[in-house]
């Protein structure tokens, strides 16, 4: 198979430094970016010819369109753009400050929403392309003490199902990864976690602190295990609008959206009479 060419955002660590070890493995060529660039100097010494690095905050709106510039002015076509920079935010509701609400939102919502508005051009100038995003088993389903992170990554998904429409004409592909726990950075020091409020000591968001705190006996998968998955789908004929990932993902995903359906057949004949 022809090498391809990837953009990737936060690289630094975990699914997206795994995926641009994995990819330079594999001979293709990579458009690394991140805020650290330094993070990346020993790859990018032993891969010169095939790792492009560029510094990018997503938040950073021009920066961003800035970055996405030069990768396909230098680089020509771009087979996949990998949108994966992300955190979470750990807290109940009311505990949030401002600027927690705000950044959650800046990076993993709005960051994503406009790195595909800032390739779509390019990709539709090159004849295709596949935008991938990493949602997670959160973005179809919620638990307490997360409502922030569900926000960014059901905002997300619900952006990809519109936008999927759109941009099919265009022989663009889009898949939303979604990922269960995965031992990478995110639950450790890429975590923001809100100061607690009393109200809050004990249930549900009490006892997620607790979990996170000491996750001993979550399963969290294999993050390079995913990787290989992603690129599996990537370079798939046929790539899946969505990819779930992990035994914990599928079970979470598959009883919550039971559950919706559930009510929402509950509620036809009452759907069904508004509209008589
Ligand atoms: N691990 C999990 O359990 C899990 C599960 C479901 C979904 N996900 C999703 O997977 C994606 C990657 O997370 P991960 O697990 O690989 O965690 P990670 O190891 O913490 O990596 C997150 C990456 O995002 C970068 N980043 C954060 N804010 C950024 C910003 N404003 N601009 C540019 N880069 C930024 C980080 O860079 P810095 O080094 O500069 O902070 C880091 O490179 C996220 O979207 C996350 O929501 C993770």
């Amino acid at each position: 198979m022809a090498p391809r060419t990837w953009f990737i955002t936060g690289t630094s660590t975990g699914f997206g430094r795994l995926l641009t070890e994995a990819l330079l493995k594999r001979g293709d060529r990579v458009a690394a970016t991140l805020r650290r660039p330094e993070r990346l100097d020993e790859l990018a010494a032993a891969h010169r010819d095939h790792l492009w690095v560029r510094r990018l905050d997503v938040t950073d709106t021009a920066e961003l369109r800035t970055v996405v510039q030069a990768a396909f002015t230098e680089l020509g076509r771009i087979d996949v753009v990998v949108s994966n920079a992300g955190h979470g935010v750990l807290g109940a509701t009311e505990e949030f400050t401002d600027e927690q609400v705000t950044r959650q939102l800046e990076t993993n919502l709005l960051g994503s929403i406009q790195l595909a508005r800032a390739v779509l051009p390019h990709l539709r100038a090159q004849g295709g392309g596949h935008l991938v995003q990493l949602s997670s088993m959160g973005g179809q389903m919620a638990i307490a003490g997360s409502s922030l992170y569900h926000a960014s990554k059901w905002g997300i998904e619900g952006f990809y199902e519109s936008l999927a429409q759109e941009v099919a004409p265009f022989g663009i592909h889009t898949t939303l990864v979604e990922p269960g726990g995965a031992a990478t950075e995110f639950v450790t020091t890429g975590m923001a976690v809100a100061d607690p409020l009393p109200a809050y000591a004990d249930g549900p968001v009490a006892e997620l602190r607790a979990m996170l705190a000491d996750p001993g006996g979550y399963p969290f998968a294999d993050p390079a295990k995913m990787v290989e998955a992603i690129i599996d789908a990537a370079t798939a004929e046929h790539p899946p609008a969505r990819l779930l990932l992990g035994a914990d993902a599928y079970r979470a995903v598959t009883t919550a959206l039971a559950a919706r359906l559930a009510q929402a057949e509950r509620q036809r004949d009452l759907a069904s009479a508004v509209s008589s």
